[in-house]
Parts: structure tokens; C-alpha cells; sequence
């Protein structure tokens, strides 16, 4: 069976493995990785179900001693009572600096986990296992860590990178299509930036025969974290370059809001990217054809490409978007697939795109 490596070389450097049966070695790799400590297992309520006992009997069997805390699944729980909860657990089992927390679940696992890890005793070492499609080709690897506020999504949070990153792609058989095609957009998405071939690659396949076909799946996420890690690499702290990677978040992010985030992420992802494909053309920024070839493509994983949302509505949930630095924002702008910039663009501009 197929398993890759991507080495990430950020601070003292990590490995992203990916490849099927995973969680069976997970306390193997821990034990490599980690050495002697001790373990808390924080997940969510669908993953605990699923994957927690078999992490378990992993970490056992390699001789980790280990604690496990649980909480509701979705969004929802990714706020600071939540947090508040993972850091008093740490503190009650009497975590210290050598010890470490294993992050088991999607993206709201991830991000809150590595926030605690941030701040638990001003920093303690954490690992991500991800579980869904999204977490395995983005929010698992480069270190951003958050939690949402009242005021919006992932407004509170730290740069921490994990000492690991385990991606079990059995885990993703699990997953219903709505869950899948997030994660395609997000994965598309290093297609449109960098990397034509991958594009063309989604073009030609569906979400069927990409889960059925082990090795392709494979083969794509380690692409997908290829191209993160490299960004990240050059750009931690998301000041230049890493901002590429919020390809379609802007508008995204302001969808996500209007609907009270009951669109997904990647699916409110999926409507920026069309919308800024479409606009960068109108524009003469964006070379001719290519919002009908994201369109295309998004639209055969069962992705949206547009909303109900009036332009009015998406402007002002635009306007306390973290992105914005004073009165600009920087728009990632398509040039043709496989390249593209950040333009820019006072923050009056940005009605013409969203128009
Ligand atoms: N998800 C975008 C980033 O990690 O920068």
C-alpha cells in the first residue's frame, strides 16, 4: 500500500505522513517522534465514535499512557468555553512541558488543540491526526491555530506548528459528500495557485473514482501539503506570501457570515474562487476562460459556485475581515491556472469584485 512523507521545514521541521491503516502505527510514530511522555486525546463527539478507541489501542500497545476528553461535534464548540474546558482538563491531569496533546478529528479538533497548546503552560508539544479531507490538505499542517469569537471565525488564535501530522486516508471513507467536496475546494484550490497538472488532474476525475482509487488519493494530499509546506516554509507568520493561500477566503469568509455559517467552509471557498475568477476577467486580470474552467471543475464535486447573498450583504460582512490591514485588503487575484497574485486594493475597491 502507498504512504508518503512530506517533510515540513518549519522551526525544528515535521513530517506529514498520509497513506491508509495509519491509525494502527499512530503510537509507533508518537514514540518516534514524541519519546517518553504522556498523552491527552482531545476529539469531538462523531470522531470519538469512530477512531478513538483504535488510537488508543495503538498508543497502548507502544506504551504512551494517555487521557482522552471529548466534545460536541461542529463549529459551535470551537469557542473559548471549550478551551477553557481542554486547558483545565490538561491542568487537572497534571500536563507538563514534556507531555503532549494528540489532536484527533477535522478542523475545529486541530485548530482549538493547537490553540491550547499554544497557551497551556505558555506552550506544551501537540500532534494533528486529521480526519476529514479539509484537515488533511490544509488547516492540519502550517501551524494556525484558533478559535472564533463572537464577533467572527478564528478571530482569537496563535502560530504553533505540531511536532507530527498523521493522516489516516481510511478515516476519509467515512465522511458523507458534503464533508468530501469541502475538502476538494480546498484542495482544488493549490491546483488554481500552483499547480495546472493538479487541476487538470480534478478535471478529469470525480470524487468517486478519487476515493475509490487509494494511490491517486494518496498522491493528492501529499501534493496538496507539498505546495502548503512550501509556502509556509517561506512565510510562517502569513505577512507575504502564505496570504495565496486565502485563494477565494475573502468572499468566502463573508458568505460563511451571511449565512450564519450553516454553508460549509469549503463550499462558501468554492463561491469566492468562482466569484473572484469571474471578476478577474472582467477585470482583464484573470486570462479569458478560467471561470468557466473553475466552475466546471468545482461544480463536478458538488460544489456551489454562486449565492443568494446580495452584494450589498457580502460587502459589509467583508469589512472586519482579518485580512484587512488598515484600509486594505490583499485580494488573491487568478492570472491564469496554476498562477496567481495578491493584488493590493483599497477596501472600497473590493465592491467591484464582489459585484
Ligand atoms: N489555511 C490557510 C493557511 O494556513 O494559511
Amino acid at each position: 500500500m502507498i504512504k508518503k512523507r512530506v517533510s515540513i521545514n518549519v522551526g525544528a521541521g515535521y513530517d506529514v505522513h498520509i497513506g491508509p491503516a495509519l491509525l494502527d502505527t499512530c503510537g509507533e510514530t508518537l514514540r518516534q517522534v514524541l519519546g517518553e511522555c504522556r498523552l491527552a486525546i482531545i476529539t469531538d463527539s462523531n470522531v470519538e465514535r469512530l477512531y478513538l478507541d483504535k488510537v488508543k489501542k495503538s498508543l497502548s500497545s507502544s506504551g504512551f499512557e494517555s487521557v482522552s476528553l471529548t466534545f460536541p461535534a461542529g463549529e459551535s464548540s470551537k469557542n473559548i468555553s471549550t478551551l477553557s474546558a481542554i486547558l483545565e482538563f490538561l491542568a487537572e491531569n497534571n500536563f507538563t512541558r514534556k507531555d503532549a496533546v494528540v489532536a484527533l478529528g477535522g478542523g475545529v479538533v486541530g485548530d482549538i488543540c493547537g490553540f491550547a497548546s499554544s497557551v497551556f503552560l505558555r506552550g506544551i508539544r501537540y500532534v494533528q491526526i486529521p480526519t476529514t479531507l479539509l484537515s488533511a490538505v490544509d488547516s492540519s499542517v502550517g501551524g494556525k491555530t484558533a478559535i472564533d469569537l463572537e464577533a467572527g471565525k478564528n478571530l482569537a488564535g496563535a502560530f504553533k506548528q505540531p511536532e507530527v501530522v498523521i493522516c489516516d486516508t481510511d478515516t476519509l471513507s467515512t465522511l458523507n459528500e458534503t464533508e468530501l467536496s469541502n475538502g476538494v475546494a480546498e484542495s482544488v484550490k493549490y491546483g488554481i495557485l500552483f499547480d495546472k497538472e493538479l487541476f487538470d488532474e480534478f478535471a478529469k476525475s470525480d470524487l468517486k473514482s478519487l476515493l475509490d482509487d487509494k494511490e491517486k488519493l494518496v498522491n493528492m494530499i501529499a501534493r496538496c501539503v507539498s505546495h502548503k509546506g512550501r509556502i509556509v516554509e517561506k512565510d510562517e507568520f502569513d505577512n507575504g506570501e502564505r496570504r495565496l493561500l486565502n485563494l477565494g477566503h475573502t468572499i468566502g469568509h463573508a458568505v460563511e457570515k451571511c449565512s450564519s455559517f450553516s454553508v460549509p467552509h469549503g463550499h462558501a471557498v468554492a463561491i469566492g474562487t468562482s466569484m473572484i475568477a469571474r471578476a478577474g476577467e472582467e477585470k482583464g486580470l484573470t486570462e479569458c476562460g478560467t471561470f468557466d474552467a473553475v466552475k466546471t471543475v468545482l461544480e463536478k464535486y458538488a460544489l456551489p459556485t454562486s449565492c443568494e447573498f446580495s452584494s450589498c450583504e457580502l460587502l459589509s460582512s467583508s469589512l472586519n475581515d482579518k485580512k484587512r490591514k488598515g484600509n486594505k485588503i490583499g485580494l488573491v487575484i487568478i492570472e491564469s491556472i496554476g498562477k496567481c497574485y495578491i493584488k493590493e486594493e483599497p477596501i472600497e475597491a473590493l465592491e467591484s469584485y464582489i459585484k
